[in-house]
């Protein structure tokens, strides 16, 4: 039986992986799948939780009694987070945004016989959006971001996550390892959950439907 513990709860989810155009048919991008962040959106939503979900590029079906956004870039993301976070009591950025986009898009393809063997791409900063999040909260908004790294090294992983938690102000950071073949588009998931002092809250481990049950039980306690 699901608990009805988030009844009431306004909850925003980011998911998927941002999109940086190079030209009209070409970006970068990352291999984010979507399918962490969409298992915690129907996981909210089934324990009776309002969920608003800000798809980048979901790489997977989302049912339709959920409600989604559909951004492509970074820019795109981070405005409509800021929308929907102004109203939402809980905000989990499980999105992999790019962190840096090309500084000028080409408004028509980029051509090989123009650049020859070598083409120089100068990226810039795109904003952070985890971090302003965590600057602007209302008393009481609850922020949740994820922190997904290819460090094998437990130690090194965990003080890796203790770090961005302090740097970003998030009230819980989700760690997860990534790699070839870790974490991004796969089935199942290991994670571990520090609190907004770095302390570990939970590990979990399994499906991705289970770990986002874990997640939520961690926001459902009273106080979080
Ligand atoms: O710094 P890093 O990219 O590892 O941080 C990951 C967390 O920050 C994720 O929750 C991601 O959604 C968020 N993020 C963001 N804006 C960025 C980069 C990351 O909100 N530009």
């Amino acid at each position: 039986l699901v608990p009805k513990d988030l009844v009431g709860r306004r909850i925003v989810v980011s998911a998927g992986g941002t999109r940086e155009a190079l030209d009209p048919v070409r970006y970068l991008g990352n291999r984010s799948s979507g399918r962490q962040g969409v298992a915690i959106a129907i996981a909210a939503a089934a324990r009776g939780a309002d969920v608003t979900l800000i798809g980048a590029n979901l790489e997977i079906d989302v049912p339709s009694s959920i409600h989604v956004l559909h951004v492509v870039s970074t820019l795109e993301l981070a405005a409509a987070v800021e929308l929907a976070a102004r109203d939402a009591d809980v905000v989990i950025m499980a999105a992999a945004v790019a962190d840096y986009r090309p500084e000028r898009v080409a408004e028509s393809k980029i051509k090989k016989d123009e650049h020859g063997d070598r083409l120089t791409l100068e990226l810039v900063r795109n904003p952070d959006i985890l971090a302003t999040l965590g600057e602007s909260r209302r008393p009481g908004q609850v922020i949740v971001g994820f922190a997904a790294e290819t460090e094998t090294d437990r130690d090194r992983l965990l003080d890796l996550g203790r770090a961005k938690v302090a740097r970003k102000r998030s009230d819980f950071l989700v760690v997860n390892r990534v790699g070839w073949n870790e974490g991004f588009a796969t089935e199942g998931n290991t994670v571990i959950v520090l609190d907004g002092r770095g302390d570990i809250v939970i590990e979990a481990s399994g499906s991705k439907a289970s770990v986002a049950g874990r997640i939520l039980d961690v926001l459902a306690r009273p106080g979080a």
